[in-house]
C-alpha cells in the first residue's frame, strides 16, 4: 500500500526520442550494448514467467518504436537517453511498479487503452464480461447501456466500438479515471460513449436501459492480496469493497431494477469465490435466468440476469 502514493506521484516514463539509440552516446557512465543483449539481459533481471515479454514492453517504450522496428534493429546500440530510460523503467518494474503504469497503456478488447494509477489496470477476464454482454446486444439496434464504475472505459469503450448504434454510459465517482476513460474514447473516435460522474446508480437517476454492466470493486477489505503485486499500486477505491467484498455489488444490484427496462439485462464480474452470493443477491432482487459464467481458467467470474419485472418506479 505505501508505493501507491509514490507510484501515483511519478506517472508513466516518457519515451526517449525515437532515433536516440543511434545518436551519440551522450551518457558516458552507462555504457552502450546491442539492444538484442540489452533485452536478454532486462528479461534475466526482471523475476516471474513474464519477464521476457515486460522487458520487451519497457525497452519499445523507452526507444519508442514497436516491434517490427526492434526485430529489424537488434544488432544496433542502445546507448544515449534511451539507455537512461530504459535502466529507470528496470529499476521501476524491480521495485514492483507494474508495467502498464510505467508505460501509461494496456491493450484490452482491440483497443489499446491509455492506464494511468488512477485507474484499474484493465484485465483479461474482463473480456469475459464483454463477451456475455454482446450476446445480449443485439447488432442493430438503438439500445442503451451502461458500463458503472468504468475506469479505463474498457468495458464501455469494448461494447460501443462493437455496437456503434447502441448509446453507452460510461461512469465513476472518480474524475480522473473519467479524464483517462474520455481521452481514450477520443483516441479511438468512439463518439457514442457518454462519461458521467456519480456513485453506482445515482448518475442514471430517471433512466433506464436495456444492459446494465459492472466490474465493481469486490476485494474484502483487509485482504492480504491487497498488499501483493501490482494490487499494490492500483487505487483502493478500484479494488476493495467493504467486509466481505459484496458492498458495492449489494448496491448495485438493489439499485438496478429502477433503471433496467423489463427484460433488461445486469451483468457483474466478481471474485471466483462469490458466484453463490452474488446469484442469491440477483434472484433476491427478482432477476429472473441468473447464471454464472466462468473465465478461461474456468473460476466463476461473471454473474447475470434478466430483469422480468414488474419494474420498480424509476429513481
Ligand atoms: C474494479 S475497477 C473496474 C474498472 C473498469 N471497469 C475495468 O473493468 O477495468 C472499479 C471501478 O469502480 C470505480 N468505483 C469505485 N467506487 C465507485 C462508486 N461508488 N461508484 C462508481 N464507481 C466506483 C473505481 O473508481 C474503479 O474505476
Amino acid at each position: 500500500m505505501a508505493h501507491r502514493s509514490e507510484a501515483q506521484a511519478f506517472g508513466p516514463v516518457p519515451a526517449a526520442t525515437p532515433g536516440a539509440t543511434i545518436a551519440p552516446d551522450m551518457t558516458p557512465d552507462l555504457p552502450s550494448t546491442r539492444l538484442d543483449l540489452a533485452l536478454r539481459d532486462a528479461a534475466r533481471r526482471l523475476p516471474g514467467p513474464d519477464a521476457r515479454h515486460e522487458a520487451e514492453c519497457l525497452l519499445l517504450h523507452a526507444l519508442g518504436r514497436d516491434r517490427a522496428w526492434l526485430f529489424a534493429h537488434g544488432d544496433e546500440p542502445l546507448a544515449g537517453s534511451a539507455a537512461a530510460v530504459f535502466e529507470a523503467l528496470l529499476a521501476r518494474r524491480l521495485a514492483g511498479e507494474p508495467v502498464a503504469y510505467l508505460v501509461g497503456r494496456r491493450g484490452f478488447w482491440t483497443l489499446d487503452l491509455r492506464v494511468s494509477p488512477a485507474t484499474l489496470i484493465p484485465r483479461p477476464e474482463t473480456e469475459r464480461l464483454v463477451e456475455l454482454a454482446l450476446e445480449r446486444l443485439p447488432d442493430g439496434r438503438l439500445l442503451r447501456v451502461a458500463d458503472l464504475g468504468t475506469g479505463t472505459g474498457a468495458i464501455a469503450l469494448a461494447l460501443a466500438s462493437e455496437r456503434p448504434q447502441a448509446q453507452v454510459l460510461a461512469t465513476d465517482t472518480s474524475a480522473d479515471a473519467l479524464a483517462v476513460a474520455r481521452a481514450n474514447a477520443r483516441d479511438h473516435g468512439i463518439a457514442n460513449v457518454a462519461f458521467r460522474q456519480g456513485s453506482w446508480c445515482a448518475p442514471l437517476a430517471g433512466e433506464r436501459f436495456d444492459l446494465i454492466a459492472s466490474n465493481p470493486p469486490y476485494i474484502a477489505e483487509g485482504d492480504p492480496h491487497l498488499a501483493q503485486g501490482d494490487l499494490r499500486f492500483e487505487p483502493a477505491a478500484a479494488l476493495a469493497s467493504g467486509a466481505d467484498g459484496l458492498e458495492a455489488i449489494r448496491m448495485i444490484v438493489a439499485d438496478a431494477p429502477r433503471h433496467l427496462h423489463t427484460g433488461g439485462w445486469l451483468l457483474l464480474e466478481h471474485g471466483w469465490d462469490q458466484g453463490d452470493a452474488v446469484r442469491a443477491l440477483l434472484e433476491g432482487a427478482g432477476f429472473a435466468d441468473v447464471a454464472t459464467a466462468t473465465d478461461l481458467e474456468a473460476r466463476d467470474r461473471v454473474t447475470l440476469g434478466c430483469f422480468s419485472g414488474p419494474p420498480p418506479a424509476s429513481g
